[in-house]
């Protein structure tokens, strides 16, 4: 009668073998994706506890160092600021991790141009205030991005045009381009419960009908006084 149980165990117990390898590969791949990412920054002393053979999070705790845990133990985000970091930020490397959603290198020293974000369509917020980023952003870079909320850029070296896509995000609630080289006009933001920052550019012209409501602060140094052409 045992010998007849036996086969029905042995099956559960190769399929919650098989389970378990599963989901040790698809968390062991996704550390082996952020190790690489690592190793794409140039003095990576700050993260030294990112190790192969620990996971980043124990469900929603953060067990490796700035990063962001969901409560499935997902890596939601990464959070590396006021770490000195400098180097290439690897995009490709973090769009191969399927969870992730907000990123910030916020106060670091990384320059150069933009990483391209619009390789992680799902983004919701993108913080890379306080660095020396520097170059042309380009007009498409968030086309597409609906879940974008937050675009923290302030503190760079920007140049050129404040790129159109930002006008499309729908829910975009925060959005600060302030102290950087942005040249041209100001384009249509028409969301609404949107808070803008584009003080200390090289901007021009008149402040868009949809802005109106902001701080006047928000446009500090504008090379044209707002509202001084006709309004309709
Ligand atoms: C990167 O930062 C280190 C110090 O953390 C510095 O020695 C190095 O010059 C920096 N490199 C660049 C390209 O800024
Ligand atoms: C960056 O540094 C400034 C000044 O040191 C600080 O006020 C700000 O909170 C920091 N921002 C982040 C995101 O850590
Ligand atoms: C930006 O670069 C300048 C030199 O070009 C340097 O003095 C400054 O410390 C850098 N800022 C950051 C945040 O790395």
């Amino acid at each position: 009668m045992g010998s007849k149980t036996r086969p029905h165990w042995q099956y559960l117990i190769v399929f919650h073998l098989l389970q378990t390898c599963i989901t040790v590969l698809s968390d062991a791949s996704d550390i082996e994706k952020l190790i690489t990412f690592k190793s794409s920054l140039n003095n990576p002393e700050a993260l030294a506890n990112w190790e192969p053979n620990v996971a980043p999070c124990n469900l929603d705790k953060e067990i490796w160092t700035g990063i962001i845990c969901r409560k499935d133990g997902s890596v939601s985000g990464l959070r590396l600021e006021n770490m000195g970091l400098n180097g290439s930020i690897d995009m490709d490397i973090l769009s191969e991790l399927p969870s992730i959603r907000t990123l910030s290198f916020a106060n670091n020293s990384f320059s150069g141009p933009i990483p391209d974000v619009s390789k992680i369509g799902l983004l919701r917020g993108i913080y890379l205030s306080n660095n020396n980023f520097s170059g042309v952003i380009r007009d498409d870079i968030f086309a597409g991005m609906s879940g974008m909320r937050r675009v923290k850029l302030q503190n760079n070296k920007f140049t050129g045009r404040i790129p159109g896509s930002l006008t499309k995000l729908s829910i975009l609630v925060d959005l600060q381009m302030q102290d950087n080289e942005f040249q041209g006009e100001i384009p249509d933001f028409e969301q609404k419960g949107l808070k803008v920052n584009f003080a200390n550019n090289r901007l021009s012209g008149r402040i868009p009908s949809g802005l109106r409501n902001q701080d006047p602060s928000s446009f500090a140094g504008m090379k044209f006084q707002p509202f001084t052409e006709s309004l309709d």
